[in-house]
């Protein structure tokens, strides 16, 4: 898989792309990650990328010829355009799972006050990590990329995301590690016991009964 991420602040992926899980995945080849500045695809003398809005009101908007020219200089036949916004569909992890089978990702993200509105024609999808405004798009698509490459086959063991919250519309279950009594609190006898049947089925009550109480809205859908 192919993600190219366009922004304004590539300084901020440098951690994110070289640490945990998500640099391991680059090392090992499983996604190709890139990360492209805006301001080099602006042909203004000053990489100028921003302007007033026209009507006034504060705030700079990003200019579409920088964004669209930089979605250009990526895109191909395989490629799935994201407009990060507040106002995009909400993002899930289902949506997770089915942009994981996408071959190119392009992930645009805005800063300031937001982008030209005609940014929107050409762009494939637009997505909203949450209903909270962020400052820029970079977290956003870091959620995104950050989502998706652990679902990809070989970057962690299937079993590590078959159980995770939301597969199934469920939620995770509890796990305990050592001790087994920490400051009086004990780990459920069930999982010392070495009953594998019985561990499962407890595992799958915990999820059922942690999904009522935390999350009802998610059971209903189950
Ligand atoms: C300050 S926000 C602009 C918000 C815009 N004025 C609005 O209210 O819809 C700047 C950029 O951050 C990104 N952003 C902020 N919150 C986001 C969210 N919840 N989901 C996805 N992207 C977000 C978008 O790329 C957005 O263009």
């Amino acid at each position: 898989m192919k993600i190219d991420i366009l922004t304004l602040f590539p300084e901020m992926f440098d951690n994110f792309l070289t640490t945990s899980i998500i640099g391991r995945a680059i090392d090992k080849k499983k996604v190709d990650i890139k990360i492209h500045n805006i301001r080099d695809y602006s042909l203004d003398k000053h990489k100028r990328v921003d302007d007033y809005a026209y009507g006034g009101g504060s705030g700079m908007v990003l200019m579409p010829e920088p964004v669209k020219r930089a979605i250009d200089s990526v895109k191909d036949n395989d490629s799935l355009v994201i407009l990060l916004t507040p106002q995009g569909s909400p993002y899930s992890q289902a949506k997770a799972l089915s942009l994981a089978k996408v071959k190119h990702l392009i992930l645009v993200c805005g800063h300031y006050e937001g982008f030209d509105e005609r940014i929107r024609y050409f762009v494939d999808l637009e997505i909203s990590i949450g209903d909270y405004v962020l400052t820029g798009g970079e977290l956003p698509s870091m959620v995104i990329t950050d989502s998706i490459v652990r679902l990809l086959d070989g970057v962690i063991n299937e079993d590590s995301y078959k159980f995770d919250s939301f597969s199934d519309n469920l939620l995770d279950y509890p796990v305990y590690t050592h001790p087994l009594v920490f400051e009086g609190y004990e780990v459920p006898e069930v999982l010392t016991s070495g009953n594998h049947e019985k561990i499962a089925k407890w595992r799958k009550e915990q999820q059922i009964k942690r999904t009522k109480e935390r999350r009802p809205d998610i059971l209903e859908k189950s």
